[in-house]
């Protein structure tokens, strides 16, 4: 009889899944290029290569503007500074996401009010955020977790009823789009991160993306150093150096240029890996809302029953798929259990103001921790950009670790 991989079994897979980045001789070429050429750095901002990724982007995702820079968490503070949000304010943020997004709030001086996230989806639970609305909260952010993304339909509709700002954490949404609008281009602000792990990478990079003018204005000034981006303006305004150099935007054109073809084979596996993952015992696919209208996915997120799997927890059954040949993990713990809310551990510089507020012990997610401590399993993209056949190992793979998780170390410890 078969045993599990991690305990000595031979893995179901064998063949790597296709590397990322993905890098080709295009990519030397262009940084060549950029090294051979005038401009390295990302002064005078925007420089030649951030405009025309810029462009190219936002012109996918649907937006009007594009404003590259240094990476996916300040792109969010850039965009609350840039709507006003300061000391004081309050701000809207999911129990299940990284710690970037509430990061960023604070960044901007305000509170980050963590809600629950649905259980359909894990995304921001909107009744939530409509109970958690105070006379100071200013902004929502959504966070498109996975392959999935927050239910924009209800969070707009509150943001405008109350008459507050949203921004979107797209960081594992390039491409993805709800009705027809690209993530990014449905509240004030879109924020895309292109750290080395993310589908739209030069290792370390963020864009911001919005509809309006001035806002785009105000977040170019933020990232360089407060100088002024219209004519009419003399004044620096507030800001600092948050630009991404030229030889990253060289590498972000090229990837965009092979994003789409990357884009619809990640969404056609996707679709075979849930119909054949809906049958292997013990295993919750979540429904995909029919609202998003082009599918596109950093890791793709199921949900396990513990109880089907001998007691294992999501981290377990992930080291197990990851000895099977299958790439898991478990990306997020709730906010609850984060380093960055332990009054013990934190050097939050706001914990004595907000200390009641941001006390873990005063939190509870029961979803998110669900989720985060036992029942969330988060797959790999790479899986997604092989072939049919890599996707039926993956099942194979979550299969056979149901069947056999009797046999996990750990558990068997336990
Ligand atoms: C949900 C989410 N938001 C924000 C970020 C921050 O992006 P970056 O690493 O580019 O700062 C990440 C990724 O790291 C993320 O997963």
């Amino acid at each position: 009889m078969s045993r599990l991989a991690i305990s000595g079994g031979t893995p179901v897979r064998s063949t790597p899944y296709p590397d990322w980045p993905s890098l080709d001789e295009a990519d030397v070429d262009a940084v060549t290029a950029i090294l051979r050429g005038g401009q390295v750095g990302g002064f005078p901002e925007p420089g030649p290569k951030a405009a025309e990724f810029a462009a190219g982007f936002a012109a996918y995702q649907g937006a009007a503007h594009g404003i590259v820079m240094a990476n996916g968490t300040v792109t969010m503070e850039v965009a609350l500074k840039a709507l006003g949000v300061g000391w004081g304010d309050e701000v809207i943020v999911p129990a299940l996401t990284f710690a970037a997004t509430p990061y960023a709030a604070i960044a901007s001086g305000a509170l980050p009010v963590f809600v629950d996230v649905e259980p359909e989806r894990w995304t921001i639970d909107p009744d939530l955020v409509e109970a958690a609305v105070t006379p100071r909260t200013r902004a929502i952010m959504p966070v498109h977790l996975g392959q999935q993304m927050a239910d924009m339909d209800r969070i707009m509709e509150i943001a405008r009823r109350h008459d507050l700002f949203v921004v979107e954490d797209c960081a594992h949404a390039h491409g993805q789009r709800w009705r027809d609008q690209g993530a990014g281009c449905i509240g004030d602000f879109g924020s895309f991160s292109h750290q080395s792990t993310k589908i739209l990478t030069a290792g370390e990079g963020g864009t911001l993306t919005t509809q309006d003018e001035a806002l785009a204005r105000r977040a170019h000034s933020l990232i360089d150093c407060g100088r002024p981006k219209d004519a009419a303006e003399t004044e620096y305004t507030f800001g600092a150096n948050y630009r991404l150099g030229e030889l990253a935007c060289a590498l972000l054109v090229n990837g965009l240029h092979r994003f789409p073809a990357q884009q619809e084979l990640r969404s056609r596996l996707g679709e075979h890996f849930e119909t054949l993952a809906a049958g292997v015992p013990g295993v919750t696919i979540k429904r995909r809302d029919p609202r998003i209208t082009r599918w596109s996915f950093y890791r793709y997120i199921f949900e396990i029953d513990p109880e089907a799997f001998a007691g294992a927890t999501n981290e377990q059954v992930a080291e197990a798929l990851e000895a099977e040949g299958v790439p898991a993990e478990v990306q997020y713990p709730p906010m609850s259990r984060y380093d960055l809310f332990q009054p013990s551990l934190s050097r939050l510089p706001v914990a004595v103001e907000y200390a009641d507020r941001l006390d873990p012990a005063k939190m509870s997610f029961p979803v998110a921790e669900a989720a985060g401590e036992r029942t969330a399993v988060y797959l790999n993209e790479r899986i997604f950009r092989s072939d049919e056949a890599g996707v039926e190992h993956a099942v194979e793979a979550i299969a056979k670790v149901q069947r056999l998780a009797a046999e996990i170390p750990a558990v068997t410890a336990a």
